[in-house]
């Protein structure tokens, strides 16, 4: 398996191009399903998790083409197999979005459980609530989902709890149901709204995007549509991250600097100096970051996916912070790595406790989840001596080029491919 080997040297300068968000571009491919022309996608990151949504795609009979760049088409005119095996499913839990686009489209879909991850338990329970509401006859047997309908229905959906996927799987379902769906209780996060605007794209009848009550008119039926995903805001702050521990200066283009706000406030109040544009973010940091304290929410809250990143910033922070994590129940996998590090933090329950350090040192680290991975990167990146991040399949799963792409602003980062 892969590891990376980075130096820890001086600041980051210069410019990164920001690649299409990962968590808008496997709903999104997954929407390709509701129709039998073309979806033409474009600033597509091509990451482990998008060549796994190809395979399962194309395992159910799509014809998928790709420059192998950035673009993807997708067209799912000739599906013949409505079921998603365990084996694709373990590999990426965002399979579960093959389920509502195919109970709605076909009337039938047979999908492997997720099960539970390294960060959390994860249920799909919301996912199955709101398929029933619409009537579908779904059964969980054998560690299979199993749902069927004729044709879904419109109904009202109160979520339990604030979930993506959950909400991109049925805003899915709901375009295509008969009558009217409201969705209520309904995740903002901008990818939910990235989905949401191609789906109008091809056609879907959609009310309150952005918002937590999305009611949805079906239609008959979805055609085509040319889609360009939107920009990454957690490569982005992981980036801006790197940056300000480096003390750097780096200007972030094809960015979306309306979709991080939080994020952004957050680098402020560390002390980075700050620029944007519509679709550019140019960050300086000139001193040792101030620590923050963070607490995650669902958006427009501090994101989870930038948990990790943030912390390893207080790490070295000059002064103490506290770090609460909401919407996962194990999610501080980075910490004991990062205290071999030298990193000073104390796990208590739900919450983190750092007491920032003026140095870390090189190790041997690793981590069995894609953004605690990201934030070891970071953390090697000003680290004494040589750190290596063995496993970085993980990272592989969510960052493209992340070692060129440090890199090329500076970083002594070097991908080693061990064979097995
Ligand atoms: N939950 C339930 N029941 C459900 C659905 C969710 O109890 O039916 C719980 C979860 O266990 C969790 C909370 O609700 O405690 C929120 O989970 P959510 O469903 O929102 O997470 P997700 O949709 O599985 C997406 C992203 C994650 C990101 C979370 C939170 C994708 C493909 N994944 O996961 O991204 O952390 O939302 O924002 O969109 C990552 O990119 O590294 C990543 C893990």
């Amino acid at each position: 398996m892969d590891k990376l080997k980075i130096v820890g040297n001086g600041p980051l300068n210069g410019e990164i191009r920001i690649s299409g968000a990962k968590n808008a571009t496997l709903p999104i491919m997954c929407a390709a399903l509701l129709t039998d022309d073309t979806l033409a996608l474009s600033n597509v990151p091509m990451l482990k998790d998008v060549k796994t949504t190809i395979e399962v795609l194309e395992k159910m009979g799509a014809d998928v083409q790709s420059n192998q760049q950035d673009k993807v088409d997708i067209c799912c005119a000739s599906i013949h197999d409505l079921a998603v095996s365990y084996d694709l499913v373990k590999t990426m839990r965002a399979s579960i979005l093959i389920l509502g686009p195919t109970l709605a489209k076909f009337g039938e879909c047979q999908i492997s459980l997720p099960g539970g991850c390294t960060i959390g338990s994860r249920p799909v329970d919301q996912h199955i609530k709101g398929l029933i509401a619409m009537g579908a006859e779904v059964n969980v047997e054998h560690g299979y989902i199993k749902a069927k309908a004729k044709r879904l229905k419109g109904a009202h959906i109160i979520m339990d709890m604030v979930t993506v996927t959950g909400t991109e799987n049925l805003l899915m379902a709901a375009t295509l149901a008969e009558g009217v769906t409201i969705l209520e209780n309904a995740a903002k996060e901008p990818e939910v709204v990235d989905l949401a605007n191609c789906l109008v794209a091809m056609g879907a009848r959609i009310e309150g995007i952005g918002t937590g009550v999305l009611k949805i008119y079906g239609v008959d039926k979805l055609h085509g549509a040319e889609y360009s995903i939107l920009a990454d805001r957690i490569e982005t702050g992981t980036f801006l991250c790197a940056v300000a521990m480096t003390k750097g200066k780096v200007i972030l283009k094809n960015a979306h600097p309306e979709s991080m706000q939080f994020v952004l406030d957050k680098l402020l109040e560390a002390g980075a100096l700050i620029e944007t544009g519509k679709d550019w973010i140019l960050i300086e940091m000139k001193d040792r970051p101030k620590p923050v304290d963070i607490r995650t929410l669902p958006y427009p809250g501090f994101p989870t996916d930038m948990q990790a990143q943030f912390m390893t910033m207080n790490v070295i922070a000059d002064g103490s912070s506290k770090i609460v994590e909401t919407i996962f129940e194990n999610r501080f996998m980075h910490v004991p790595e990062l205290n071999r590090m030298g990193a000073n933090i104390e796990v208590e329950g739900n919450t983190a406790f750092v007491k920032g350090v003026e140095r870390l040192s090189g190790a041997k680290v690793m981590a069995t989840d894609l953004r605690a991975s990201a934030s070891l990167v970071i953390a090697g990146l000003v680290a004494d001596g040589i750190t290596y991040v063995e496993r970085i399949y993980h990272l592989d799963r969510g960052y493209e080029k992340i070692e060129e792409k440090l890199g090329n602003v500076g970083a002594n980062i070097e991908r080693i491919t061990v064979s097995s």
